[in-house]
């Protein structure tokens, strides 16, 4: 198979309202379940902006940004008109104008850098309000804490990513994977509470995977 079609693939299966429109679905129901009533909805990391247009679709009264350090040329004609799209310079999060009410990291903190991913953190602390409706929610590939299946998944996971963005995308990456314990640690340590975290498996993501996923839901301490 050509590595040309695996954009395509992963196109065609995103538009087959997979695991994407499901996290966002998600991220709405978790908002609602919280009678949380944000102004303003920050996408980090967006990618393409599948998951940032369907959270503007479902959330119309709220206006909706999606921001990356690689111009994806996200944006579409028809987008929904509360929606927006910025490329910004990596660790640049906290210095946007208006400030986020919730932050989407979806599938992202594993691109950064070990040494950076308390920056990281801190710099989305930075950009997001200080009221009590102001939420950090993070999807994320799961590690297992044995140490065997741990190796194997990261080969799984690496081997993966390198075909989707490295080999079909030409985009050159990081991969620093987490356990929960870990990622756990660390949010403690940027200044997050995590208000609770919920193994999700594969229901949230697009493609099949071998190891599970675990979602954060967070407010600033
Ligand atoms: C696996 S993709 C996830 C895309 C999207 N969140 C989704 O769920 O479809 C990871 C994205 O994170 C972006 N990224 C990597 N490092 C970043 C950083 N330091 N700040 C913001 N975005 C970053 C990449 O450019 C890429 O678009």
């Amino acid at each position: 198979m050509s590595l040309s079609l695996i954009p395509e693939i992963k196109a065609w299966v995103q538009k087959k309202k997979g695991g994407h429109a499901k996290h966002a679905e998600y991220l709405v129901e978790r908002i609602r379940g919280d009678h949380l009533q944000p102004g303003v909805i920050a996408d980090l990391g967006c990618g393409t902006m599948t998951v940032t247009r369907r959270i503007a679709e479902l959330l119309g009264d709220v206006e909706v940004y999606g921001y990356d350090v690689k111009d994806h040329a996200a944006k579409r004609d028809d987008d929904p008109a509360n929606l927006r799209y910025s490329v910004i310079e990596p660790f640049t999060f906290g210095q946007q104008e208006p400030k986020a009410d919730i932050v989407n990291l979806g599938g992202v903190i594993h691109h950064v850098d070990q040494k950076d991913e308390l920056r990281f953190l801190q710099d989305v602390h930075a950009g997001m309000t200080d009221g009590p409706d102001s939420r950090l929610f993070m999807h994320e590939h799961t590690l297992s804490a044995n140490p065997w299946r741990r190796r194997m998944e990261t080969v799984c996971l690496r081997t993966v990513e390198f075909l989707i963005n490295e080999a079909a995308e030409s985009m050159l990456t990081q991969y620093n994977f987490y356990t929960r314990e870990r990622l756990l640690a660390l949010l403690d340590r940027a200044g997050f509470e995590v208000l609770d975290h919920e193994d999700v498996g594969t229901r949230l993501v697009t493609l099949p995977s071998l190891n599970t996923n675990t979602v954060y839901w967070c407010r600033k301490k």
